[in-house]
C-alpha cells in the first residue's frame, strides 16, 4: 500500500470515528489546514519532475477530494445528532399559566375624542391644536370679548397672578377650545375645515362641573357659508356619533360674544324607564329637549380680529363638552368620577386598546 492509501484510510477511520464537531473540525485542520499532512502533500508537487507529477498530481487531489467529503458528510450526521438530542430534552409544558394579559383601558373621553376625529375626517375637516396656558388675547379679546365685557367674568378664569406674556397680554388656562378658532385663522388664513378637541379649565366643580373638563370646537371658513351648512353638520355629526337616524335637532336663539347669530343645538329625547334616551322629536308626548352645545356663524368682528374680510369669508362654529358626550353616550352619571382615577371605574367604562373607532364599523363599538 503506498503513502497516500495509508493517509487515505487513517483519514476515512479518524472521521468516522470523530465524536463531535469540534473533534472533526481538528481533524480537518490536521489533514486540509495550512500544515495539515493532505497540504503538504499537495506542495510537494512542485519539487516534482514533470512525470512524477503527471502520475501524482491526480492522485493527491483525487484524495483531497474525498477527504473534503467525507468530513461534509460527518458533519451532517454531527448536526442532525446534536439537532435530534436538544429535540428530546427540551420540552415546552404547555400546561403552564399563560403570561399576564397587559393591563389598562382607553379612557371614554380618549374614545369620545377618536371617535370624533373619525367621524369629521369624513367630512373633510383636519384636526387643530393650541396651548392649554393661554393668553386673554386670544382667549377672549380677539373673540370678541373686549376686557371689560361681562361674558369674562362668566367664564370662572383660572388666572396666572403674576405671569404676563411678553406683549403685555394676561395668562390664564383656557377657558373653552375657541382661542383654536383665532390661532387657525391667524396661522392659516382661510379657507378653514378643522376640529380641536382638548382639555379646558373654569372654577367651578359639582356633579356635572370639574375644574378641568374637556371640550371639541368646530370651525368652518369659506365663501358662501351659512346656517343651513351648520345645521347640516351639527345633524349628521350627532347622527353619526349617537349611531341613531332618528336625532332630532332643535336650533334655539342664544348669545355669544364671537358669534352672530348664535344658536344653541338642542337634541330631541325620550323619557324611557326614567332614563332619558335621545332620539326622536322632543315635542312628542313623553318626550323633552336636551341642550347639548353652543354654535353660531362667526361674528365678523373675530374674522377682521384674524385679518380675514368678513365680505370675502363667513363661517360657523361650534363648541361641544366631551365628557358629556361620553356621558350620554355611555351612560355615566358623575362627571367627577371620569377624573377620580378610581381603578374599577375605569376598568368597567374603559375600551380596549385594539377597538380603535372607525365608521365602516359603527364608531362606538364596544369590546
Ligand atoms: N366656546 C363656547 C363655550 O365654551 C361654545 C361655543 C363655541 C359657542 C363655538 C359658539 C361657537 O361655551
Amino acid at each position: 500500500m503506498s503513502d497516500l492509501d495509508t493517509l487515505a484510510a487513517e483519514a476515512d477511520r479518524g472521521i468516522a470515528a470523530a465524536a463531535d464537531l469540534a473533534a472533526l473540525e481538528a481533524l480537518r485542520v490536521a489533514l486540509l489546514g495550512k500544515q495539515g499532512s493532505i497540504s503538504a502533500l499537495l506542495k510537494s508537487l512542485g519539487a516534482m519532475s514533470p512525470e512524477q507529477r503527471q502520475a501524482e498530481g491526480p492522485r493527491i487531489h483525487a484524495l483531497r477530494e474525498r477527504v473534503t467529503a467525507a468530513l461534509a458528510g460527518r458533519k451532517e450526521q454531527l448536526e442532525a445528532a446534536t439537532l435530534e438530542a436538544r429535540l428530546t430534552t427540551e420540552t415546552l409544558d404547555l400546561t403552564l399559566p399563560s403570561p399576564e394579559a397587559p393591563r389598562g383601558a382607553i379612557h371614554p373621553v380618549s374614545q369620545v375624542m377618536d371617535e370624533l376625529a373619525e367621524i369629521f375626517a369624513d367630512m373633510g375637516f383636519a384636526v387643530a391644536s393650541g396651548p392649554e396656558i393661554e393668553d386673554d388675547w386670544h382667549n377672549f379679546t380677539a373673540l370678541n370679548m373686549p376686557e371689560t365685557h361681562p361674558a369674562r367674568a362668566m367664564h370662572d378664569t383660572f388666572y396666572f397672578p403674576d405671569q404676563m406674556a411678553s406683549d403685555g397680554r394676561k395668562m390664564l388656562l383656557r377657558t373653552h377650545t375657541s382661542p383654536v378658532q383665532i390661532r387657525t385663522m391667524v396661522a392659516d388664513g382661510a379657507p378653514v375645515r378643522i376640529i380641536a378637541p382638548g382639555r379646558v379649565y373654569r372654577s367651578d366643580s359639582d356633579a356635572t362641573h370639574t375644574p378641568m373638563f374637556h371640550q371639541i370646537e368646530g370651525l368652518v371658513i369659506d365663501r358662501g357659508i351659512h346656517l343651513g351648512h351648520l345645521k347640516w353638520t351639527l345633524e349628521t355629526f350627532l347622527k353619526a356619533f349617537f349611531e341613531r337616524d332618528d336625532i332630532v335637532l332643535r336650533l334655539r336663539p342664544s348669545y355669544f360674544p364671537f358669534t352672530e347669530p348664535s344658536v344653541e343645538a338642542d337634541v330631541g329625547y325620550a323619557e324611557v324607564g326614567g332614563r332619558r334616551v335621545l332620539g326622536g322629536d322632543g315635542n312628542a308626548p313623553g318626550h323633552g329637549w336636551m341642550e347639548l352645545l353652543g354654535s353660531g356663524m362667526v361674528n365678523p368682528r373675530v374674522l377682521e380680529f384674524c385679518g380675514l374680510d368678513p365680505s370675502e369669508w363667513q363661517g360657523f362654529a361650534f363648541g361641544v363638552g366631551v365628557d358629556r358626550l361620553a356621558m350620554l353616550k355611555y351612560g355615566m352619571d358623575d362627571l367627577r368620577a371620569f377624573f377620580d382615577g378610581d381603578l374599577r371605574w375605569l376598568r368597567h367604562y374603559g375600551f380596549s386598546a385594539l377597538d380603535v373607532p372607525t365608521l365602516s364599523a359603527g364608531v362606538g363599538v364596544r369590546a
